[in-house]
């Protein structure tokens, strides 16, 4: 356990196959997103479906930093932005959010002091993209140690080109440029869908964005007014489920399966031959009938592999027949957790020579490509949870493993999944107990 972590760890006796029916919480990447946005509006916001995490907490306390008022009950947020009157955040607990508060702050105040960001540790993270566009859109941009200090009398439309369609230097635009004097247009942006989601939402405030692929064109609008919004289901959570199902040889039903935006997933499911079955809006998937096979995985933008699935399907091709890669083009350092992996049995190489085509990570030695040898009987052992998607991998392996694991750093599991993982696991079947020392 690092230094500072926050004690606490879950014991689990695996090797059950996990059965029965689940349903999915909001999704953690778009929730987080929508609570920002709602700093733009100038009526109460009401988002529904929001998921009970430790994300969500934080991000609510950078609300509250601003001076807006936020309530919650249960799943149902109300934001009222009129109070906001607020722009230093140097006290938040930094994740990759605050950064995102630099349009709704300067567009209220004039000003924001943000922290660098903070979330996982899965590579550089720099945020050049964002800082650059900020200044392109007008706003004075300064670093002061591990806080940037920005500032504005109002932003103004620009051409803005990211060199690479990041999520967060995205949202960022579309955030800043919403009620900035005139047109934007950004190219290259990333299009994942709880962007489009975003977006959506965005416009109900009475923004106005219009998208041709890759390109957003914003016209500025001062005044937004207030919105409801139901947030999506998690689609990575939704694939965390599959994978359960599949690695435990167990069957889940997942409900309200949120099927477009994990369709980028099924070429997975029919390439490794797995079970699976549409039924309405509900995605059943069996574990128990077949033996998987091996394949290639090569993460990218959307609509390609998501990068925060790769973890959860890594334990699933531990356990089928063959040698299969994953090939890591997103985030330059996102296989920290082979090394449990290996300690429980899975055979796993980590490479730096792209394959099967070069990706931007070509030659710069990072070890971003995992070649796993299976199947692989997994035991239980001591694990190490490293950050939220990796944290789930080792929660799936350690189910799917014969034995007691004793899983270490789960407050990364609190953040993105809640302490209600606990209660969904164990009406599946799982035998988890939460130790808090
Ligand atoms: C978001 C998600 C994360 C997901 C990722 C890719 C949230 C809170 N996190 O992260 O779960 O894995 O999208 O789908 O929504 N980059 C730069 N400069 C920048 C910005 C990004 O070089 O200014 C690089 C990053 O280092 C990375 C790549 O672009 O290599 C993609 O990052 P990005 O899409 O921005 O990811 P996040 O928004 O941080």
């Amino acid at each position: 356990m690092a230094l500072h972590d926050p004690p606490g760890r879950y014991v689990i006796e695996g090797g059950q196959p996990l059965v029965g029916s689940v349903r999915l919480s909001g999704a953690k990447n778009l929730a987080n997103k929508l609570m920002i946005a709602s700093l733009l509006a100038s009526k109460p916001c009401t988002l529904q479906n929001v998921p009970e995490i430790g994300e969500i907490d934080i991000v609510s306390g950078i609300i509250q930093a601003t001076g807006a008022h936020i309530e919650r009950r249960a799943e149902t947020l109300t934001i009222d932005p009129q109070s906001l009157n607020q722009f230093d955040l140097r006290q938040v607990t930094s994740n990759r959010i605050p950064i995102l508060a630099a349009g709704p702050l300067l567009r209220k105040t004039g000003r924001a002091i943000l922290p660098a960001p903070g979330g996982d540790r899965i590579g550089l993270r720099p945020i050049d993209f964002h800082l650059d566009a900020l200044t392109k859109l007008g706003a004075h941009v300064e670093q002061q140690g591990r806080f940037y200090v920005l500032r504005a009398d109002r932003l103004r439309g620009a051409m803005i080109q990211l060199p690479f369609p990041s999520v967060g230097a995205t949202e960022n635009v579309l955030l800043a440029a919403t009620t900035a004097e005139g047109v934007t247009e950004l190219r290259n942006g990333a299009i994942e869908p709880e962007i489009l989601e975003l977006v959506r939402f965005l416009c109900a405030l009475g923004a106005r964005i219009e998208r041709t692929e890759r390109t957003y064109v914003i016209t500025g609008t001062r005044e937004l007014g207030g919105a409801d919004w139901t947030v999506m289901p998690d689609r990575i959570e939704a694939v965390s489920y599959i994978a359960l199902a599949l690695a435990t040889r167990g069957e889940i039903l997942i409900e309200q399966a949120g099927l477009a935006a994990i369709d980028a997933y099924r070429p997975f499911l029919d390439e490794i031959g797995a079970n699976y079955e549409l039924q309405g809006s509900d995605l059943r998937i069996r574990g128990n009938h077949r033996q998987l096979r091996a394949t290639t995985i090569t993460t990218g933008v959307h609509p390609g592999f998501l990068s925060d699935w790769q973890q959860p399907s890594a334990v699933v091709l531990v356990t089928a027949t063959g040698d299969s890669t994953i090939h890591e083009t997103v985030f330059e350092d996102r296989f920290g957790y082979v090394r449990d992996f290996r300690h429980m049995g899975a055979m796993i190489e980590v490479t730096s020579g792209c394959s099967p085509v070069p990706c931007r990570f070509d030659g710069k030695g990072h070890a971003h490509v995992a070649t796993i040898h299976g199947p692989s009987q997994l035991h239980g052992t001591e694990l190490e949870l490293l950050d939220i998607r990796a944290g789930m991998a080792h929660l799936i392996a350690a189910l799917a493993a014969q034995g007691t694991s004793v899983l270490h750093g789960i407050h990364h599991l609190d953040r993105g999944y809640g302490t209600g993982l606990q209660e969904k696991l164990t009406r599946l079947g799982a035998s988890i107990t939460r130790f808090e020392h």
